[in-house]
């Protein structure tokens, strides 16, 4: 059972100083409030559920699998990142619990998403138990349904106890991530369902605009947020498109890089983004899109990297549903 080993987890692994003083949510008292005056320099987006989520997020996933990241994640705090994008398939969120413990930020100032990926077959409380004791929180702000299909042994009973630990406080909001339309309404559909997703976390970037806009249709129509991931590809992966003369021309025009240029061009259209860069510079640049200041693109400009993605995607033969 899951209840009396939360009661047991040690204060070290609780962690944050304030938490400590707070007593522990599992008999239904709420988690404490985030401190949203920490977050200034990233977007606040509202959820269905009454919460925000901050844009941007910082991924330790993707190239960072199986690594060591504790020295990665304090670089990206101490750029200013504050919402960190986890998952136990990633095989680091001991790594990341470090560096959260090392920074000394409090727990209300730093917003945690992880995933739920049946990893070793583990039940959604038993996995959920084993990402805070390695996070060393006492709960997630965040927690997503990595994919449609580690739900599929059970996606009633899946939903379900992310609904339990949403009711029990041990979670802020959750939702799911790589769910398509299919799946997203048979979600959506469950006889008993009481929680509606707050988010779907999908690839997205100019090239696949194609292939996610029915999706991201379906979750506008539904209230549920879109967050994106891998939106740096036309500058990464897939180089040479037709994106890139757009990028070029528009970073010059607006005195700002091509990486910022398609950060803007995904904020503009109300979708969360989740990166990453090993890089403080970058890390900082990435920030300063979401900040107060920043000059953002013309609608004509998002229109022109609309038309170019999609001009890409097509003559790849795309979408692919
Ligand atoms: N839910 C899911 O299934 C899923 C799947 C994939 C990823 N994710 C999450 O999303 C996060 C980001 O994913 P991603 O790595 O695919 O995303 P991405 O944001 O598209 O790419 C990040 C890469 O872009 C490079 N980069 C950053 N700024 C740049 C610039 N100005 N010019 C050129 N390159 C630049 C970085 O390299 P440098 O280090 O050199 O800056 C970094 O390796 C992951 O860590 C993970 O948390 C979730």
């Amino acid at each position: 059972m899951l209840l009396p080993s939360l009661l047991l987890l040690p204060l070290s692994a609780v962690a944050a100083p304030t938490l400590q003083q707070t007593p522990f949510a599992i008999t239904g008292s709420p988690i404490p409030g985030v401190n949203w005056d920490a977050f200034s320099n990233h977007t606040l987006i509202p959820l269905n559920d009454g919460n925000f989520v901050p844009s941007p997020a910082f991924g330790v996933g993707s190239v960072w699998k199986g690594q060591n990241v504790t020295e990665l994640v304090l670089s990206a705090l101490q750029s200013g990142y504050r919402h960190l994008d986890n998952s136990p398939f990633y095989g680091n969120e001991q790594f990341v619990g470090d560096a959260v413990r090392a920074s000394g930020i409090p727990r209300e100032n730093l917003y945690i998403t992880t995933k739920f990926d049946h990893f070793n077959d583990d039940d959604v409380e038993v996995e959920f138990q084993k990402s805070l004791d390695k996070l060393g929180v006492a709960y997630i702000d965040l927690l997503l349904i990595h994919f449609p299909f580690v739900a599929a042994h059970d996606p009633a009973g899946v939903w379900a106890s992310f609904e339990s630990l949403h009711s029990r406080n041990l979670v802020r909001s959750i939702g799911v991530s790589n769910y398509d339309v299919k799946s997203l309404k048979a979600l959506l559909a469950l006889p008993d369902r009481t929680v509606t997703p707050v988010i779907n976390q999908i690839k997205y970037h100019p090239y696949v605009q194609l292939q996610q806009g029915a999706v991201i249709e379906l979750a506008d129509e539904e209230g549920i947020r879109t967050a994106a991931y891998s939106t740096l590809t036309p500058l990464t992966s897939e180089t040479g498109g037709a994106v890139d003369k757009v990028l070029t021309k528009i970073g010059e025009e607006e005195g700002i890089t091509e990486g910022q240029v398609i950060l803007d061009w995904v904020k503009s259209q109300g979708i969360a983004v989740v990166t990453t860069s090993g890089n403080p510079d970058h890390q900082r640049e990435q920030l300063a899109v979401f900040g107060k200041d920043f000059p953002s693109l013309s609608k004509a400009e998002v229109k022109e990297l609309e038309k170019a993605g999609q001009k890409h995607e097509l003559k790849k033969g795309k979408p692919d549903h």
